[in-house]
């Protein structure tokens, strides 16, 4: 198992898990505005709704495992997830393209990455990033989808003839209704991606790995 010793990596995740364990009143404020619509980015503009510390740890271990160098990640909120990716990436000289929605998460995850001194490796992209993502470079490594369930397989399928043999895929909250239509696209191409479920507790989590 490979673990972060940085104290400036492991201090900033300190301050965030802590931040982010205790917003349980700012979740209930945004999820209640999906009760009679359909939740929006927007509404959870002031939630972290992170990754947990033993995801980020597995993450971090895997892309150290894998020498993982092209990342890239759907979903940035306030960084805690790009932050692990990041630490990976200096590592094994590799770098991040990560894409966030709201200029507001941008500018706080953009701080979260100088204070863990990880900025050089993290290329954030501001806007919807079935745009931002549009020109990744090819040969992706990991692949890590977290942000709104329904744009997971368009965004996929975008990325899709930038993936390699051996590509990784991370999803969160695979469980969750919106992310089925991609989670399906999976399981009706087994002889492009291996995929197995890793968590189901908290909107469950899924790798899978481009075979083709
Ligand atoms: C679950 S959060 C990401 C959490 C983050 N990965 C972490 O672990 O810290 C999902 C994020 O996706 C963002 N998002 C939603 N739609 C998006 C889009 N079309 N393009 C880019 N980001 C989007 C939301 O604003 C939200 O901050």
């Amino acid at each position: 198992m490979n673990y972060i010793v940085d104290s400036s990596i492991v201090n900033t995740l300190l301050r965030l898990h802590k931040a982010a364990s205790s917003q349980g009143f700012v979740l209930l404020k945004g999820l209640s505005r999906g009760i009679f619509r359909k939740l929006q980015p927007e509404d959870m503009k002031d939630a972290y709704i992170s990754i947990s510390q033993s995801q980020g740890e597995f993450l971090y271990d895997l892309l150290l495992d894998k020498q993982a160098k092209n990342i890239v990640e759907f979903g940035t909120s306030f960084g805690v997830s790009t932050i692990y990716l990041g630490a990976a990436a200096k590592k094994t000289g590799g770098k991040v393209i990560t894409s966030e929605l709201l200029p507001e998460k941008c500018a706080v995850a953009q701080q979260n990455f100088e204070e863990a001194g990880l900025s050089e490796m993290i290329d954030l992209r501001e806007g919807d990033a079935l745009e931002t993502l549009k020109d990744v470079p090819d040969g992706i490594d990991f692949l890590l989808l977290d942000g709104w369930n329904d744009l997971y397989l368009p965004l996929f399928q975008i990325l899709e003839p930038k993936f390699k043999k051996g590509t990784l895929i991370y999803t969160d909250n695979a469980s969750f209704r919106s992310a089925q239509p991609f989670m399906e696209y999976l399981r009706a191409n087994p002889q492009k991606y291996r995929s197995q479920r890793l968590h189901d507790e908290k909107g469950g989590s899924e790798l899978t790995e481009y075979v083709a």
